[in-house]
């Protein structure tokens, strides 16, 4: 089959390799109709080198027809129409029963010490071959696989994999108050769409930040306050004035690793990629601290006693958190890799309604075939031709 896998910084390519085949009862086999790249999909594009190997193939929001099933999955079957999450959960441990599908412990990457494993996502997370392919094997179906209706297109449902549950666990861990403010930092696919969650779910007055002209004019026509990060000297100053003189009640940060304006932050993180994989994982893990520009923001601009939601994705293992400023501004933070599962049963009423009311269907700006994958990720990350969601349609 034709796969795209990684071969180093900025060089995707699609491969011709094996067929998937079932390698345990609770394997499934589906065929990929739509497969979206993400924001994380360029953390390894660009950072995460060193825990990637040459022919890993990624993708971790793929959707299809089931192929095949193996003896202990019951609830899907050949023929049914899927949508995969991105974490690979088994659903019976006591972190599932708990809703934190992302720690799932039958699959937690205990070599890494990290949490349940990721399709398509680096050794970190069990270096599962990802769904940017024409097949893709899920493991643990006999609990993952989202089942969806036949007949309204792929663009419905194929969110459901990542960008819609993890819109709506940052809106959820944002905790917005009645007849509160929220500011989402970030308006690539994650920061729209929990903008657009946030106001579905009767939040009025939503703002957000970000530098992408395009990016600015999307989220404005939906209503959102919106801040262009490269007018401001003093965005808090700014967004103060917006918000009764005291900032938002929430901040959502959907940023992650990408943030602009860290250059030595950027510069490290092109030498890791210079350097032998030991040495190059060492700097990554000092380094990612001078990627947190964005997360430092969010705690500068929430209001005093409110509630900071992480859902960019921060590598780095010596994390110098402003803690003088988060103890004194008695700031409540939380974060995590999205428990997909967790919040389908809330999400599947408006991917299904007639009027689309988070508009999933106008939501991919590109819908390209794999062949294409090698320059749908280069005008991702260079955020070209208005790039903005891509899906890949082997
Ligand atoms: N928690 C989860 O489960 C989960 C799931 C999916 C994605 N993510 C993470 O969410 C983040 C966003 O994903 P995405 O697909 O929307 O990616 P993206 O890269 O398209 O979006 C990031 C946006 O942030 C903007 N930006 C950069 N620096 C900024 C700054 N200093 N201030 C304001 N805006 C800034 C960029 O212009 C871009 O529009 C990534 O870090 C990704 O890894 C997390
Ligand atoms: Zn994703
Ligand atoms: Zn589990």
């Amino acid at each position: 089959m034709k796969a795209v896998a990684w071969h180093g910084n900025h060089d995707v390519r699609v491969d011709t390799v094996p067929d998937p085949v079932i390698e345990h009862p609770t394997d499934a086999i589906i065929r990929v109709t739509s497969s979206g790249i993400c924001g994380s999909d360029l953390h390894l594009y660009e950072v995460l080198g060193p825990y990637i190997d040459e022919g890993d193939i990624l993708g971790h929001e793929p959707m299809g027809i089931v192929e095949e099933t193996g003896a202990e999955v019951t609830d899907i079957k050949a023929g049914d129409r899927v949508v995969i999450p991105f974490n690979v959960s088994c659903g019976h441990c006591f972190m599932c029963d708990k809703g934190l599908m992302s720690q799932c412990e039958t699959t937690q990457v205990r070599e890494y010490g990290t949490g349940a494993a990721f399709l398509g996502y680096t050794k970190l997370y069990g270096q599962v071959p990802g769904g940017q392919a024409e097949f893709l094997r899920v493991p643990q179906a006999q609990f993952g696989p989202i089942k969806v209706p036949e007949g309204p297109p792929d663009d419905r449902f194929v969110y459901l994999s990542d960008v819609l549950p993890t819109a709506w666990q940052a809106v959820e861990y944002a905790d917005i108050p009645d007849g509160g403010s929220v500011l989402v930092l970030g308006l690539g696919p994650i920061g729209e769409m929990s903008c657009r969650i946030a106001q579905q779910r009767g939040v009025e007055h939503v703002l957000a930040v970000d530098l992408v002209p395009e990016r600015l004019e999307r989220a404005r026509a939906h209503g959102v306050h919106v801040f262009d990060l490269r007018d401001h000297d003093d965005l808090p100053a700014a967004v103060r004035e917006q918000t009764g003189g005291r900032g938002p009640d929430s901040v959502i940060d959907a940023v992650g690793m990408e943030a602009h304006g860290a250059p030595v932050g950027k510069l490290a993180h092109r030498l890791a990629g210079l350097l032998p994989d030991a040495a190059a994982r060492k700097v990554i893990e000092t380094a990612g601290i001078d990627r947190l520009s964005a997360l430092h923001m969010a705690i500068e601009l929430v209001q005093r006693g409110g509630t900071v939601s992480l859902s960019g994705v921060y590598g780095g293992a010596i994390s110098p958190m402003p803690l003088i400023q988060m103890f004194d501004k008695q700031i409540n933070m939380r974060m995590g890799q999205a428990n997909v599962k967790r919040w389908i049963d809330d999400l599947m009423p408006l991917v299904t309604a007639d009027d689309d009311p988070l508009g999933v269907e106008q939501f991919a700006t590109h819908r390209v075939p794999l062949a294409e994958a090698p320059h749908a990720y280069e005008i991702f990350q260079k955020k070209e031709d208005n790039a903005f969601k891509i899906l890949l349609q082997p």
